[in-house]
């Protein structure tokens, strides 16, 4: 199954890939979470994409398009993938539909999870995400037992930088800017298919299992 997650920041995307990823047994790319990692390393790469990701703006579509084309060569996306944040510009789903179509694939679904924006400022300005092990929580709907200590492995919980009042404002506008005209692009296509992504995580997740197998 070959899916892209769509959805603005803080829809839950990153919430639904591991639960779908798990399902249905392909690799979750996230391209935010490659770039995390670069920045993390300190790599040269990291070092360019964290400027703008700390003001709220996309990378450069020729940097993300080349770490996903190498990405996509990987033998475990032979079978499927699920790519998470990629793609967010009309560039960039171009440049995906020709390189599947070079090895003969396509794509099989544009899931897109649809939130209202008082949610997702809700949602993004209260997530912690521990540094050990990656784990996801929210302050509210998702609460650690302590606001600083990871439950699962006792890893330090951290606030992600872009998750600040004013630059996750600044992401829900490039998000409508840039991203939200791949809905038509991919409705085009015949390929969107959207999920109320209000409710809680089970059931956004059930209805994401309806909506894939239907
Ligand atoms: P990226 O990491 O992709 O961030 P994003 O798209 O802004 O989305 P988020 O990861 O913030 O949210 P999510 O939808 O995954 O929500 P989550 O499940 O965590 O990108 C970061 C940056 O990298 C970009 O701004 C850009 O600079 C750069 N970048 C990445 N890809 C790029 C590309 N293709 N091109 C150019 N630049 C790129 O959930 C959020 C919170 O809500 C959590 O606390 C969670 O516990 C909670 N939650 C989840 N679901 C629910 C629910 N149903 N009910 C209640 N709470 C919920
Ligand atoms: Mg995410």
């Amino acid at each position: 199954m070959n899916i892209v997650l769509l959805g603005p920041p803080g829809a839950g995307k990153g919430t639904q890939a591991l639960r779908i990823a798990k399902t249905y047994d392909i690799p979750h790319i996230s391209t935010g979470e490659i770039f995390r990692r670069a920045v993390a390393d300190e790599t040269e790469m990291g070092m360019r994409a964290k400027a703008y990701m700390n003001r709220g703006e996309l990378v450069p579509d020729e940097v993300v398009i080349g770490i996903v084309k190498e990405r996509l060569e990987g033998p475990d996306c032979a079978e499927g993938f699920l790519l998470d944040g990629f793609p967010r510009t009309v560039a960039q789903a171009e440049a995906l539909e020709k390189e599947l179509s070079k090895s003969g694939r396509e794509l099989d679904s544009g899931l897109d999870i649809e939130v209202g924006r008082a949610s997702l400022i809700k949602r993004l300005t209260g997530r912690r995400t521990c540094r050990a092990c990656g784990k996801v929580y929210h302050l509210t709907f998702d609460p650690p037992q302590s606001a600083t200590t990871c439950d699962a492995c006792g890893g330090e919980l951290w606030q992600r930088d872009d998750d600040t009042e004013e630059t996750v404002s600044k992401r829900l506008d490039v998000y409508e800017e840039q991203t939200a005209p791949l809905i038509d692009f991919y409705n085009e296509r015949d390929l969107l298919v959207e999920v109320d992504g209000e409710r809680g995580v089970d059931d956004v997740f059930s209805a994401v299992k309806q909506l894939l197998t239907a």
